[in-house]
């Protein structure tokens, strides 16, 4: 298979095939406006390839997420999310000695300038914690030269991979009103984090290693999903050559929606309205059968992935070893399970292929560890950052980068005469 032929108005033209490496089948439509004046039309880009990529592949009727070649669930049970970062980052694995300077390099930028302190003093108690954290972000470029070249970007890199999560833990520390916690050199990167978020000024704490070793995971479940919302966002946006933190920005904020990062925090709000009206798991079932009632099980169902989420396959493999270990008591939690138990076994979700999506069990293991429902994107962000970061270097690396600029189909009015004003 070389080309494909479209047919309008009468002439056919031979449209060239990229095939991919695991197969995947691309009509190349590059020329197709020159040639024929037609463009496509794919709202939701369900359809349109906007790059060639080598950085994740993903067959969702299979249950595929691989991560440079390497299987998430090999991932998961082997590597670090420093180790995870590298790869995506860089292309291929580290060495011993190449992940050790990446991990001392990840500490020892991890304090964030202390003026950008003072942002924190200038947002109201309440401030949604995505905001606060793509605003200081974006404010960055305001601290770290942006060099022209993209070898300069290197420090860069190393920055937000490391502030990051410094800039996540003020936020929230900001928002319960309690002292910031600096980042701590003695810690990897998940327990650096927890203890920003959980240590007291006034009391020793000790992150407990079951927690580190789960946020560990879990952070490595998001690092990249090749080219979603925010992963495209961040690619348009740098595209038109934006820095690196400008990108990042854009692409947090489109994290936010509640239809993209936000869905670990409706799963929390499903069960806690459950809870609420008497824990009638079936009252729910019915309604999420029920089209008429607008209502759905969060946290069940895929668009990519029509067989399993091969993340929350892994989730759910540790979560009960995790939560008997943390000695979780948690009536969400039961709720949660027997949510799971009886829709796994009814025929609405069975023969729609309804399973638990990784935000279902992601949501419950951030709130196990103690971390708040409006958090839990948050902890996404921090997660896909070395995704977006590898996607952003890939896209300014492409010798052939073009800025991204979609057309549209008009269909508002022709051309009319200007009223004056008093006759409108
Ligand atoms: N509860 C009840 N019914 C559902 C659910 C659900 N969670 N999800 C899908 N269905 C039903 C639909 O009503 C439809 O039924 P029908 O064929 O009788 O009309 C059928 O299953 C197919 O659903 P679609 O909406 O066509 O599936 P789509 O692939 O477009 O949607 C989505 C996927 C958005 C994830 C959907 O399953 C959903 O809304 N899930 C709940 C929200 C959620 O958990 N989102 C997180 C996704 S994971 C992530 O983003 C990291």
């Amino acid at each position: 298979m070389e080309t494909a032929k479209l047919e309008l108005n009468g002439e056919t033209y031979e449209l060239p095939i990229t095939v991919g490496s695991e197969g995947e089948i691309g009509i190349d439509i590059r020329a197709l406006r020159g040639q024929t004046g037609a463009i496509t039309l794919d709202s939701g880009y369900g359809n349109t390839g906007s790059c060639t990529s080598s950085i994740t592949f993903i067959n969702g009727e299979k249950g595929i997420l691989r991560y440079r070649g390497y299987s998430i669930e090999d991932l998961a049970a082997t590597s670090s999310f420093p180790e995870v970062s590298y790869l995506l980052i860089y292309g291929r694995l580290p060495t011993q000695v190449e992940l050790d300077e990446f991990n001392h390099k990840l500490t020892y930028h991890s304090l964030i300038h202390e003026d950008i302190k003072h942002f924190f003093e200038g947002y109201p108690q309440k401030a949604p914690p995505m905001s606060v954290l793509s605003t200081i972000v974006a404010s960055l470029t305001a601290y770290y030269p942006v060099p022209d070249d993209l070898a300069g970007q290197e420090k860069n890199i190393i920055r937000l991979m490391s502030k990051l999560k410094t800039i996540a833990a003020f936020a929230y520390k900001k928002s319960i009103g309690q002292p910031f916690m600096y980042p701590r050199n003695d810690l990897g990167f998940a327990g650096d984090f927890l203890h920003m978020m959980n240590a007291v000024p006034t009391e020793a704490y000790e992150v407990p290693p079951l927690f580190e070793k789960t946020l560990d995971l879990l952070l490595i479940l998001h690092a990249d999903h090749e080219q979603n919302c925010s992963t495209s966002t961040v690619r348009m946006v740098g595209s038109s050559n934006a820095n690196l933190f400008a990108s990042i920005s854009a692409g947090i904020h489109a994290l936010s929606g509640p239809l993209h990062g936000g869905a670990n925090v409706a799963v929390i709000d499903m069960l806690e309205r459950i809870r609420a009206d008497g824990g009638n798991l079936q009252k729910y079932i019915g309604m999420a059968k029920d089209k008429n009632s607008g209502f759905r099980l969060m946290g069940f169902g895929h668009r990519v992935y029509k067989n399993f989420d091969p993340r929350a396959n892994v989730i759910k493999t540790v979560s009960d070893r995790v939560l008997n270990e943390m000695g979780i008591d948690d009536p969400l939690l039961d709720i949660a399970k027997e949510l799971e138990r009886i829709a796994l076994e009814d025929d609405y979700f069975v023969e729609r292929k309804l399973f638990p999506n990784v935000d279902f069990y992601s949501g419950i293991l951030y709130r196990a560890m103690g971390i708040p429902t409006d958090m839990f994107t948050v902890m996404f962000a921090i997660g896909r950052l070395p995704g977006w970061i590898a996607q952003w270097l890939e896209m300014r690396n492409d010798p052939k980068k073009r800025i991204y600029r979609p057309r549209q189909i008009y269909v508002g009015e022709g051309l009319r005469a200007l009223p004056p004003i008093e006759e409108r």
